[in-house]
C-alpha cells in the first residue's frame, strides 16, 4: 500500500488528467460513500465523481436541484476517507455557485477543505469567470456542458442537446470558454455524437463524455447504473452487474434463514 493513497498505484494528479489528451483513454464513474471509493479506486478509473447525481441516485430525490452544499461536503469528505489513488472531483451543486464569483470560490474552497481534488460546475461561457476565479484560487475545475441537470427548467426537460447547427456553435463556444477559463477537462452530457467529435478535435483539455458517443476523449457513468443498482438506468449506460437482485436474494436469505431458526449458527455465537 503507498502512503498517499490506499489502492497502490500511483496517484492520479489534475496535470495527469489535462496530460493525458491525445495518448489515453480517460475514464471517470461516480461514486457516493466509503465502501464504493475504494471499490471504484480499486479498479483503477482515473477520476472519481463525486457527483451531484447522487440526489437521485441515493437520495430518491426527483432532481438534483435539491442537492445542497452540505450533501456535498458529507458524501464528497466519506469518498475522500478511503484515500482514492483516482483524482477525487465533487459537483458543485445548484446554486453554490450561480448567485456570484465569490459564492464559487467559497463554496469550491468548501468541498476541497471535505478533501475534493478538483470541482466540476455545470455551464459555459456564462460561468466562466466562477471557472477562472476557482482556477485563480488554487483548485483544478472539470466543466460541464451539453445535458446540464441543473438547468433542466431553462432545457425543458432532459433532452439531447446540439441537434442544430446552431446549438452545436453553442456547445463549441462554451467549450472554448471552459478551457480559456484554465479548466482541466469538460464533460460533455447527453449530446449528439457528432458534436461532441466536433468539440473534442477543438479544445485541447480532454473531453470526458457521458451518452455522447465514442468520439471523446474518455468516458463517464454512474456508478449504480454500471452495476445494476439504480431504479432508472438511462439508455446510453451500460449494465455490467446485477447488485440490485444480488441484495434482494441475500436479504431474502437471511429472512428465511432467520424465520427457520437456522441463523445464528453456533459459531457466530460462540
Ligand atoms: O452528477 C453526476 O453524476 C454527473 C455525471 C453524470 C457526469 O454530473
Amino acid at each position: 500500500m503507498s502512503g498517499e493513497c490506499a489502492s497502490g498505484r500511483a496517484k492520479v494528479r489534475a496535470r495527469d488528467i489535462v496530460g493525458a489528451k491525445g495518448s489515453r483513454r480517460l475514464v471517470m464513474v461516480t461514486a457516493y460513500d466509503y465502501p464504493s471509493a475504494l471499490a471504484v479506486d480499486r479498479a483503477g478509473v482515473d477520476m472519481i465523481l463525486v457527483g451531484d447525481s447522487l440526489g437521485m441516485v441515493v437520495l430518491g430525490l426527483d432532481s438534483t436541484l435539491q442537492v445542497t452544499l452540505e450533501d456535498m461536503v458529507r458524501h464528497t469528505s466519506a469518498v475522500a476517507r478511503a484515500r482514492p489513488c483516482a483524482l477525487l472531483v465533487a459537483d458543485m451543486p445548484f446554486m453554490s455557485y450561480e448567485p456570484s464569483v465569490s459564492r464559487a470560490v467559497e463554496s469550491a474552497g468548501v468541498l476541497v477543505r471535505a478533501g475534493a481534488e478538483a470541482v466540476k460546475l455545470e455551464g459555459g461561457s456564462e460561468y466562466a469567470d466562477r471557472i477562472r476565479a476557482i482556477v485563480n484560487a488554487g483548485i483544478p475545475v472539470v466543466g460541464h456542458i451539453g445535458l446540464t441537470p441543473q438547468r433542466m427548467h431553462r432545457l425543458s426537460g432532459y433532452r439531447r442537446q446540439g441537434k442544430t447547427e446552431e446549438e452545436v456553435k453553442r456547445l463549441l463556444e462554451d467549450a472554448r470558454s471552459v478551457e480559456e477559463a484554465g479548466a482541466i477537462a469538460l464533460v460533455i452530457e447527453y449530446t449528439k455524437a457528432d458534436a461532441a467529435k466536433r468539440i473534442t478535435e477543438e479544445v485541447g483539455i480532454p473531453t470526458i463524455c457521458i451518452g455522447s458517443g465514442p468520439h471523446c476523449d474518455g468516458q463517464v457513468l454512474v456508478l449504480h447504473d454500471i452495476i445494476g443498482f439504480s431504479t432508472f438506468t438511462p439508455p446510453f449506460a451500460k449494465r455490467y452487474a446485477d447488485v440490485f437482485n444480488v441484495i434482494v436474494e441475500a436479504v431474502s436469505r437471511f429472512t428465511s434463514e432467520v424465520r427457520r431458526g437456522v441463523f445464528p449458527e453456533p459459531h457466530h455465537y460462540k
